[in-house]
């Protein structure tokens, strides 16, 4: 392939309205201490009520636009949404995104639980390297409060909102991604899931509509992920786990994210976590991770990122970003690297 696929711009959004552990103690037969020691998570940020995947998606994008300015979206050809909350069947977010920023674009939603961005980032890359498409919008945008059933204490405490936006383009090499590794396990469908109705999980799973989980049965599937697909992809792009410069895993848990790290044998100034500040943002989480990190000062062109995701379906993305080169970022704006 003698093209390569990277990132040049990118954006995040977090919805304003904070709701701290204390405050779900208030609803919840939960505590501060349970939530911060079993999973890292202080905070996390939720939609309005009158605030959905598309609103935030639109954020994401206008914030990538402030940063790096008109130009980093003119001529994108292809928009993806990752979202597992689109606010409708169809049309598609996606198209929602195309019409709000009056794309000539093609546009289409991913439906791939957690990992979706990660996804989405592999779709543009494939897009981009094969030469169907020569700017593709890459969001990923989730409300998951939306689905959350909040007297579960289980589930309702893990989950935030936000959404992340990124333009996938050519760069030259050594840039761009690499190593992908893609996923699956339906036959764990039934550990993770939000429907009405299933007929394909096992006969007896009662579905309520919201977001279900067997909390015990999916961190035993994250940390096998942290520890194979990591190491996975690496060696697909001929890397060592010494070669991360830094390592952005999906933030569910603390737990999971510490797992992954001891795996690789880095140390934690090599590792982005904000799941004590957003909580699990599906979708967004590590674009929000990656922003956070970028306003830290913490990328620098050339680094080597590794990204790895997963969630529902089972299902898991890991990839290998070799960052830069970025857009020039306007004068004060943030995210210059
Ligand atoms: O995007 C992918 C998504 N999901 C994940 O990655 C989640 C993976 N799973 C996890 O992160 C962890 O399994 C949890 C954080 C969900 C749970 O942690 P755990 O250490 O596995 O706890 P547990 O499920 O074994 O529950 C321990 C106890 C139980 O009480 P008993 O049965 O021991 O009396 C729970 O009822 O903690 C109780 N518990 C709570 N207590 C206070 C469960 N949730 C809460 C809560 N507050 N919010």
């Amino acid at each position: 392939m003698d093209r390569s696929a990277g990132l040049t711009a990118i954006g995040a959004y977090a919805p304003a309205r904070v709701v701290t552990n204390d405050d779900l103690a208030e609803i919840l037969d939960t505590n501060d201490e349970w939530i911060r020691t079993r999973t890292g998570i202080r905070r996390r940020h939720l939609a309005a009520d009158d605030e959905f995947a598309s609103h935030m998606a639109f954020a994401a994008v206008e914030d990538l636009v402030r940063r790096y300015g008109d130009a980093a979206i003119r001529d994108v050809d292809l928009v993806i949404v990752a979202t597992n909350t689109p606010d409708a069947l169809f049309p598609a977010t996606a198209s929602l995104v195309q019409d709000r920023f009056g794309l000539r674009a093609g546009a289409f939603d991913l439906l791939a639980a957690c990992p979706g961005w990660v996804y989405a980032l592999s779709v543009a890359q494939a897009y981009v390297e094969s030469g169907q498409a020569t700017k593709v919008l890459a969001v990923g945008s989730d409300a998951l409060s939306k689905v959350l059933d909040w007297t579960d204490r289980r589930t309702a405490v893990l989950f935030g909102d936000g959404a992340g936006a990124a333009v996938v383009e050519a760069v030259p090499a050594p840039y761009g991604l690499k190593g992908t590794v893609l996923g699956s396990d339906g036959a764990g469908g039934g550990l993770l899931h939000v429907g009405e109705t299933a007929p394909s999980l096992p006969t007896g799973e009662a579905m309520s509509g919201k977001l279900e989980m067997n909390g015990r049965e999916v961190y035993k599937f994250a940390v096998r992920v942290m520890n194979d697909t990591t190491l996975q992809a690496l060696a697909k792009a001929g890397l060592e786990p010494a070669d991360v410069d830094l390592f952005v895993p999906h933030q569910a848990n603390q737990r999971i994210i510490d797992a992954g790290r001891e795996r690789l044998g880095l140390p934690p100034e090599k590792v982005v976590s904000v799941v004590d500040e957003y909580g699990n943002a599906s979708t967004a989480s590590i674009p929000m991770a990656l922003v956070d990190a970028l306003d830290a000062g913490r990328i620098a062109d050339g680094d080597r990122l590794l990204l790895v995701s997963f969630g529902g379906g089972l299902s898991w993305a890991t990839t290998v970003l070799t960052w830069g080169p970025m857009r020039p970022a306007l004068a004060g704006a943030r995210g210059a690297a």
